[in-house]
């Protein structure tokens, strides 16, 4: 008996491990049922656009809404914004140049966030990529003129990054994800934020966007309201709130890489203003359907980084079957508006079928509105890009934001963008 008691002490940590193991072999993908996107939950057909904007899509919204990334607690006091600094000399006078800062404010609490503005002289009135960056507004350009967060920075040794502070010794360490000069040539400008200074991504709900919405005493959002990414979608249409009224800005575009590619999805689902969304290797909780379980899963990522979604999500912690949707269905929200997926062959974690698979079963809704989506199941070529209204990319390499997906991008935006 004793022993017996001692060899189940001695497997709970490798059944707990084999549990917790990512997948990655496709034929242990379990059998599931994707959600439908043309039924009701109350099993009713639907088959118009019409028919999907005023009964399906609301509680498709709803679901995300209160039982994945979580809503938003009201709306602001205030909203205020600055150009604190221009020039028309950037990029050796092919670029002007903005510096926003955006002011939020409610119950008392403010929050200012800054946007570095590229746009090509050019174009007066250009469309313009927004996405948020990692590491500092500073990072994405050699540009001197462009201001170093002083907001907490993850710490990162091979930037040069430590005390969770930037200086001038990250400048431009993240030009590789940012094709600037490749936008500008082709009449697009860029728009970039620090995500760190609408919410700092760690787990502490003591700083950043959620503490200004908190009621007396309240030191953490409830259940089902917003984790990070929804605060980082909000922060994304603030943005949007400045540049609709810059008259040098046509059209944005939200991009997001990764968990910002999740963050750009999300903003693309809640708010219509924006042309078209770009999700690059954005993976589970992102494009990838989570039913397939391969790679990163909503257990996983619940409980490394539990601060990312609702406390809600939770609930389908390893039990992705129960979900009554998936991401493709996150994909169908955006729609009628372009909608690109991008995946890597090396970025497995991300699941790069789930992504493209998410991309084809979202189609569906761009067909009632007459626009092409993915229209062949089988997962294209390595590098064969398929750009309809809804496009898809599956390129070499691993798990980043390369000059080869900026290319795709600007030429699939220029099908749509009235430049
Ligand atoms: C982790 C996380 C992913 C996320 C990625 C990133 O790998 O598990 O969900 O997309 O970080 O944002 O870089």
């Amino acid at each position: 008996m004793k022993a017996a008691y001692f060899l189940i002490l001695i497997a709970i940590p490798f059944m707990v491990t084999a549990q917790f193991e990512p997948n990655y072999d496709e034929t242990k993908v379990p059998k599931f049922t994707l959600p439908h996107l043309l039924t009701t939950f109350s099993g009713k057909s639907i088959g118009t656009s019409k028919q999907w904007e005023e009964k399906r899509r609301p509680e498709l919204f709803q679901f995300f809404e209160n039982q994945i990334y979580g809503k938003v607690p009201g709306n602001l006091d205030e909203y205020s914004f600055k150009v604190l600094e221009q020039s028309d000399k950037a990029y050796n006078g092919k670029a002007r140049r903005k510096q926003v800062v955006v002011n939020l404010k409610k119950n008392g609490r403010t929050l200012d966030f800054h946007i570095l503005i590229y746009l090509p002289k050019e174009n007066p009135n250009a469309p313009v990529f927004l996405g948020y960056n990692f590491y500092g507004n500073h990072t994405v350009t050699l540009d001197p003129e462009v201001s170093i967060t002083k907001a907490w920075v993850r710490n990162n040794e091979d930037f040069g990054i430590s005390g969770n502070k930037v200086d001038e010794t990250s400048r431009g360490i993240r030009t590789n994800r940012w094709a600037i000069e490749k936008m500008l040539d082709n009449g697009f400008g860029l728009a970039t934020i620090y995500y760190g200074e609408v919410d700092p991504d760690k787990d502490d709900f003591s700083d950043g966007l959620h503490t200004l919405f908190y009621k007396e005493g309240q030191s953490n959002p409830k259940t089902n309201e917003w984790g990070s990414l929804a605060a980082w979608a909000f922060g994304l249409s603030r943005a949007m709130d400045y540049l609709e009224d810059d008259t040098n800005i046509s059209e944005v575009i939200v991009f997001g890489h990764s968990r910002l590619g999740k963050a750009a999805l999300w903003a693309g689902a809640t708010d219509s203003r924006f042309s078209g969304v770009i999700s690059n290797n954005s993976g589970c909780g992102g494009a990838a359907l989570s039913k397939r379980k391969f790679g990163e899963t909503v257990g996983r990522i619940n409980r490394s980084f539990p601060h990312w979604f609702a406390d809600s999500f939770e609930k389908f912690d390893e039990k992705e079957e129960t979900l009554p949707v998936d991401q493709h269905q996150l994909l169908a929200l955006i729609a009628p508006r372009p909608v690109y997926v991008a995946s890597a062959v090396e970025d497995e974690w991300a699941d790069p079928k789930g992504e493209f698979l998410s991309a084809y079963h979202a189609s569906s809704i761009y067909q009632l509105y007459g626009k092409k989506g993915i229209t062949n199941k089988k997962m294209p070529d390595v590098n064969s890009p398929v750009q309809n209204t809804v496009a898809y990319h599956l390129r070499t390499g691993k798990h980043d934001v390369t000059d080869y997906d900026w290319d795709q991008y600007i030429n699939w935006a220029k099908s749509f963008i009235k430049q």
